[in-house]
């Protein structure tokens, strides 16, 4: 039978990254995968992260028995507080560890799937992802068996976010709908709501039943700021949403290859958050059995020492504050080379892409030609730009899009 299995498609974003090692041409530049680079283009283990990492190879007491279902519940405790913050109520949160951000949607998903009454005459239960979407969102939530549906949310005429589009998307979903948001810096755009949009949205979600189900891929990642990042979430929280959330700490702890995260759904009580947990835990046995204990080992281990905590937070703003220059820097250096193009939209983006609005066309131009590798909706990945490539890679943006 194995003559007759099809070559699969290479990932939209990890499959351009396989392409990137194998180039051979020197002045190839990686601006496709979202994971931060230092000042000379190098994977970057936070400080605060290798002084855990010293600190449990010494400890006696670190072993590598297996972690319950739901994980280390220490652990799972920090994460929460650090998403929802530190008066959080967890004892009303079903919080369970998952395998980074990737791992907690597709739990997330199944549990919704599963549990989330389907609208009249629909076989699957609908969940609205915003349209751009991170690429694998639309794969994970289809094989949780949902049906997979997009709301409006960039313009790309103006390249700013399409409030009027989200809103009407939003009213018009059927009541009950599950509605993906990103909690902030939205991948690929770079564009969040204001305060004042996210409250409305808060307001039309409640109205119309609807589920909130934040992805949480960059606190303190997108302002260095881990509390200003969580605001959309705590604030659907204050708004009484039954809020699901999955929460990465791939980006903002630099725990790529760790798999480190948690799912959560917040209850209404102890007793609804028992039944939800008993349910998560019931997914994940099957799928995976227990989650991996390095990463989650680490993160404890910075949360509960004040020291680590305070040098951990120095390291988030300090990669947050390299990513914002490369961004201005990026815009200014267009202009110095003569873009004649209105470049405003990507520096009043945040986190960790350009959005840069080019064409597919452009992005394989700016491959096949220049050996710069990104995704190819335009975005770039602002961590891969440093002060020994970035007028290389604004010369070769400047000769595809003004050419
Ligand atoms: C990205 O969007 O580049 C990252 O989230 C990495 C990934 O897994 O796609």
């Amino acid at each position: 039978y194995l003559r007759d299995v099809p070559e699969g498609p290479p990932d939209p974003i990890l499959g351009i990254n396989e392409s990137y090692k194998s180039c051979a041409d020197p002045r190839k530049v990686n601006v496709c995968v979202g994971a931060y680079r230092d000042a000379r283009g190098r994977p970057w283990v936070l400080p605060a992260v290798r002084d855990a990492e010293r600190r449990l190879l010494d400890d006696p007491a670190t072993n590598k028995e297996y972690a319950p279902i739901a994980g280390d519940p220490t652990f799972v405790d920090l994460a929460l507080k650090f998403a929802y913050g530190a008066d959080a109520d967890v004892s009303v949160i079903a919080g369970m560890q998952a395998l980074s951000g990737t791992g907690a949607c597709r739990v997330g998903g199944h549990f919704l799937s599963r549990f989330v009454p389907r609208p009249a005459g629909r076989a699957k239960v609908p969940i609205y992802v915003p349209d751009p979407t991170w690429g694998n969102h639309v794969a994970i939530f289809e094989e949780c068996g949902m049906d997979v549906r997009r709301y409006r949310y960039y313009d790309a005429g103006t390249n700013r976010l399409n409030y009027a589009g989200i809103v009407e998307d939003l009213t018009n979903a059927p009541d009950g709908s599950v509605i993906l948001l990103h909690a902030c810096a939205h991948n690929p755009t770079g564009c969040d709501p204001t305060f004042e949009q996210w409250d409305a949205i808060s307001e039309l979600i409640a109205s119309k039943g609807h589920v909130a189900f934040f992805d949480s891929a960059y606190q303190g990642f997108a302002s260095g700021d881990a509390e200003a990042d969580a605001f959309a979430l705590r604030h659907f929280v204050s708004r009484g949403h039954n809020v699901v959330l999955a929460q990465s700490f791939a980006k903002n702890f630099g725990l790529y290859g760790e798999r480190t995260g948690t799912i959560s759904v917040v209850c209404s009580n102890p007793e609804e958050r028992s039944a939800v947990l008993s349910q998560l835990k019931l997914i994940a046995r099957p799928m995976y059995s227990s989650p991996p204990v390095h990463g989650s080992n680490i993160v404890r281990t910075v949360l509960t020492d004040k020291g680590l905590t305070g040098e951990y937070y120095n390291n988030c703003r300090e990669m947050a504050a390299r990513i914002r220059a490369m961004r201005e820097r990026l815009v200014d250096v267009l202009l110095e080379v003569g873009s004649s193009h209105d470049w405003s939209h990507v520096t009043e983006q945040i986190g960790m892409f350009a959005y840069t609005g080019m064409s597919s066309e452009m992005c394989d131009v700016l491959t096949s030609e220049y050996s710069i590798f990104l995704t190819r909706d335009g975005r770039i990945s602002l961590a891969g730009l440093n002060d020994d490539n970035i007028e290389y890679v604004a010369r070769a943006i400047h000769a595809v899009t003004d050419g």
